[in-house]
């Protein structure tokens, strides 16, 4: 198995950092919405807390990732036609964009409302700027719409992956699992 991605598929690492992200930002946002119900109490700091550690952590790896897709080749896409190579190429800009935006955004929100941030209890990690309440409510909008978009962008995401599969019957899917074989019809 080749760690760089071939003409014909997503090499080890692409797919591996895409797995990763997408259990860990399907698990942290599913984590943020139950959190923010919890009474006030130690449980609610410390789950909080990890919350964040998670989400910093998916930030560093949405990073790692978009360098790698810089050196990385990408597989040539499936024959489409052209609004769907087009909606694609958007979906993918919309996801690279929201991996990075909503991280950044409860990072933002975070340190406008002067709360104070660790990695996993290890360091601290410094504030994005100073205590600034309006600040912090914009912030605290924007993590929660940015989330709501993802999720929207997700449904297309998913759906054409599916519709890759079992409609078009072409390796789009297959190529992108970790241990899948591809499906031999299709070169
Ligand atoms: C939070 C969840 C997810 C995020 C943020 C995400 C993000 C992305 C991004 C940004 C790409 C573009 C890669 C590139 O061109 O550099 C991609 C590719 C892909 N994703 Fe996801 N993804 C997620 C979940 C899923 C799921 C659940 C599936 C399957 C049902 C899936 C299937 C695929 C496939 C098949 C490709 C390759 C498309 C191609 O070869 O053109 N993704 N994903
Ligand atoms: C990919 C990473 C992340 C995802 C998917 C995510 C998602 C979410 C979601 C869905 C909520 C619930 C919003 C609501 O309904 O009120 C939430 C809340 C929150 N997030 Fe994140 N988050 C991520 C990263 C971060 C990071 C890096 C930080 C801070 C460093 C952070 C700080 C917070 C805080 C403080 C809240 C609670 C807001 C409140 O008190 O209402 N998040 N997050």
């Amino acid at each position: 198995m080749s760690l760089l991605s071939t003409t014909q598929r997503w090499g080890a690492v692409a797919r591996l950092l895409h797995w990763i992200m997408a259990a860990g930002i399907i698990v942290n946002g599913a984590w943020g919405l139950w959190m923010v119900g919890i009474a006030p109490s130690m449980k609610k700091i410390n789950v909080f807390a990890l919350h964040k550690s998670i989400g910093l952590t998916l930030l560093a790896l949405a990073l790692l990732r978009l360098a790698w897709r810089l050196v990385d080749k990408h597989p040539e896409v499936e024959p489409a036609p052209r609004w769907q190579l087009l909606a694609a190429r958007l979906t993918h800009v919309g996801l690279y964009g929201l991996i990075l935006a909503i991280p950044l955004s409860g990072w933002w929100f975070n340190s406008a409302s002067g709360y104070p941030l660790q990695w996993f209890k290890h360091f601290k990690v410094p504030a994005m700027g100073g205590r600034d309440s309006d600040l912090a409510h914009i912030a605290l909008v924007a993590h929660q719409y940015l989330f709501w978009l993802l999720v929207a962008a997700l449904v297309l995401h998913i759906g054409a992956a599916l519709k890759h599969h079992f409609v078009d019957r072409d390796n789009t899917l297959t190529r992108m699992l970790p241990l899948a074989r591809r499906k031999p019809s299709s070169y």
